[in-house]
């Protein structure tokens, strides 16, 4: 058995956070960032708003647009590097408010690849027979750990939730391929210092700022150009397709500059690229599931049609899935 993609649904806070806001706070205009980036605003959750209840909203909407009930999930894979709490995870959290005591659930951090490794993971355990149906989101509440006097980071990121509703599906259907790759060796490029093991909650780690993400944000771009080109390429030519058969791409949401470099590398038409950060920021593992589902709605995705997913985070971590959805 393989599995395939029969629910997507999706939320953001309504709370925005614009450019013209961002100008009161740090050093920066509404024209640099649009021009570097493409984001016109991004979403915000309460102070002290649960991931776990961004993510309840995308799954019941996932659920509902596949027709499956909260008891009928086997396996509950939330990608996100913004928890609820250092533990339980907040799979477990989304279970409970869900009701879906029939799954067993767990948190993957691959940070902006988070969705496609659980993706990855959630296919792989339907491929081997440990379950039917899956819930798989990217859940982020990004704000979490921004730090609003850095102007270098608080630009880009946004709070959000995407949601996946995985069923058995007959072998060449559904996800065709997940490709995951990774580069420790460059984790100082993204990374939130603390509090963890290494640099525990003290005193000094807050005066010091080191709760928060940071970002070498040009060599980070060159990265993301060329490892989310690559690994596009790897899915298209490990499946014997071309870029022509893709009827849309599908990349993280980080910058329309990435996107664009990434789109030129593939060949790829620009209508057939789905950009949607204008309005949401970079959402880390939430741009992807975001993304997707609304594409659905808008039917710039139709059954049948052939979907390439492209991811890039900390880590470093990237990915590709080819899906025919
Ligand atoms: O999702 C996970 C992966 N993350 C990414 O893929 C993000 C990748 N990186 C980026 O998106 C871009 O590197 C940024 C948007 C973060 C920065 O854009 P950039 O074109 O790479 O700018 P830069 O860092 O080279 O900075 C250029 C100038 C600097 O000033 P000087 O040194 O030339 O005087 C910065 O201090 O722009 C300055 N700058 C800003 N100016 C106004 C940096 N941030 C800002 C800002 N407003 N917000």
């Amino acid at each position: 058995m393989a599995s395939k993609i029969v629910g997507l649904g999706m939320h953001a806070p309504p709370k925005k956070l614009t450019n013209h806001d961002l100008e009161k706070m740090v050093e920066t205009s509404d024209s640099w960032i649009l021009e570097r980036t493409g984001i016109r605003s991004r979403r915000i959750a309460d102070p002290g708003g649960a991931n776990s209840d961004l993510a309840l909203i995308a799954s019941k909407r996932a659920l509902a647009d596949a027709g499956v009930r909260p008891e009928d999930i086997d396996l509950i894979v939330v990608g996100t590097c913004t928890a609820d709490m250092p533990l339980p995870s907040t799979a477990c959290f989304l279970q409970m408010k869900l009701g879906a005591r029939n799954a067993c659930a767990m948190d993957v951090n691959a940070a902006c690849s988070g969705f496609l490794y659980s993706l990855s993971v959630a296919d792989a355990l339907i491929r081997a027979g440990r379950g039917k149906k899956a819930l798989v989101l990217g859940s982020e509440v990004l704000s979490s750990i921004v730090d609003y006097t850095d102007r270098s980071t608080c630009i880009l990121f946004g709070d959000g939730a995407g949601a996946a509703v995985l069923a058995e599906c007959a072998e060449g259907e559904g996800i065709l391929s997940c490709h995951l790759q990774s580069d420790g060796g460059l984790w100082e490029l993204i990374h939130c210092p603390g509090p963890g093991t290494v640099n525990p909650l003290t005193p000094d780690l807050i005066s010091r700022r080191m709760m928060y993400l940071r970002m070498s944000g040009n060599e980070t771009f060159k990265h993301a150009v060329t490892k989310m080109a690559d690994v596009a390429m790897k899915a298209l030519s490990e499946n014997g397709f071309g870029i022509d058969d893709v009827a849309l791409f599908i990349p993280h949401q980080a910058n329309l500059r990435i996107i664009n470099a990434v789109g030129k590398r593939l060949g790829v038409p620009p209508d057939r690229v789905f950009v949607n950060l204008e309005q949401y920021g970079n959402t880390s593992a939430a741009s992807i599931p975001i993304a997707l589902s609304e594409a659905k709605a808008q039917g710039r995705i139709m059954p049948g049609d052939l979907a390439l997913l492209v991811a890039f985070g900390a880590g470093l971590t990237w990915a590709s899935a080819l899906i025919r959805m």
